[in-house]
């Protein structure tokens, strides 16, 4: 159990969020609110039905779930409402930064606008006081070209969004499928995420870094497989946004006593802690921090380490980074 002094510290200490699908954060009341207010008919007959549902047992399993839930989106205000709702539940678990990922093609292919899912986004990270940026993610189980169109589109708004990614289903979807259009958007000048090494073997972890030529991998847990890749990751710094409750929820790991975020830490690996759809798998940033802290032999020390590797990790100015850096040392030397 932890004692109330650690849960206390990992509740009030300064945080980076790094890796929040934003589809992914409509709770089930929401998703009912949004339904009734566009007149969308939903599979499920009430918000009990619905969460009865995230029974996960893989990625794919939820995936099909969080499609569905994101049918409801269709106004600029419903985007905007389901990111300020987001936004809201962050300040609360102190989340001073946050780089917020949204899958335009979700949208987009059922008729909804480009324009309208930005600035929706957009306008409630404006409002927030909440440091947030965005990150444009491309489902890998679509093509490549339709990757490019998505980018094509988004181009009017580039100064909306700082980086892209690369989600949805991974195995059979390797990074190197996405090489073109990567190489694209680093000469836009643009951030380069990809999930890698969720369900995914370390080698889509390999290619993420050499052909796509990513700046950090989303998950990677995967990457302990294999050492080399491992000692490649710790001499690059090279950032990974792990998700535990997520990891927990799709299989990735039987348990949380099981996760191997600690074994990442000891190896030396730059390791951040992250919600990805905390809707849907059972919690935000403080739950995830908690649960893994329950479960695991992590204490004070680690938290310092993971509040401050989120920042070092984040697409921020260096001074900007470093302003949060001393916030996280400064809550430390009072602890
Ligand atoms: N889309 C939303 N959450 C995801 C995850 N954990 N992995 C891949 N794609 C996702
Ligand atoms: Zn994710």
């Amino acid at each position: 159990m932890l004692n109330d002094q650690l849960r206390r510290v990992l509740q009030q200490m300064p945080k980076a969020e790094l890796h929040i699908h934003i589809e992914g954060s409509l709770e089930p009341e929401l998703i009912f609110a949004l339904a009734e207010r566009n007149g969308v008919k939903l599979a499920y007959a009430s918000v009990e039905a619905l969460r009865a549902a995230y029974a996960f047992t893989d990625l794919q399993s939820f995936l099909d779930i969080y499609y569905a839930g994101a049918s409801v989106l269709l106004k600029e205000q419903d985007f905007y409402d389901m990111t300020a709702a987001y936004l809201k539940r962050a300040e609360e678990d102190n989340v001073r930064h946050t780089e917020i990922f949204f899958d335009p093609q979700t949208h987009t292919h059922r008729g909804v606008p480009m324009d309208v899912i930005i600035n929706g986004i957009y306008r409630a990270c404006q409002d927030s006081p909440v440091s947030a940026t965005l990150i444009l993610c491309f489902l890998r189980h679509l093509s490549e070209e339709d990757a490019i169109a998505t980018l094509e589109a988004a181009l009017p708004y580039r100064d909306k969004f700082i980086g892209v990614g690369l989600d949805s289903s991974e195995v059979g979807n390797p990074p190197e499928k996405f090489a073109r259009v990567f190489a694209r958007s680093r000469e836009l000048g643009l951030h380069l995420v990809a999930h890698a090494g969720e369900e995914g073997p370390p080698a889509y972890i390999y290619t993420a870094l050499d052909t796509l030529k990513v700046e950090r991998i989303d998950h990677g847990v995967r990457c302990l497989e294999d050492q080399a890749l491992t000692e490649r990751l710790v001499r690059e710094q090279m950032a990974l946004t792990v998700c535990p409750l997520s990891n927990i929820k799709l299989c990735v790991f039987d348990k949380m006593d099981q996760h191997n975020l600690l074994e990442l830490l000891d190896a030396g690996i730059v390791a951040t802690v992250n919600s990805d759809d905390p809707a849907y798998f059972g919690g935000y940033m403080n739950d995830n921090f908690i649960a893994t802290f329950e479960a695991l032999p992590l204490g004070l020390s680690h938290a310092q380490r993971l509040a401050r590797n989120g920042f070092s990790a984040a697409f921020l100015p260096a001074e900007q980074k470093q302003k949060f850096i001393d916030e996280v040392d400064a809550f430390f030397a009072k602890v």
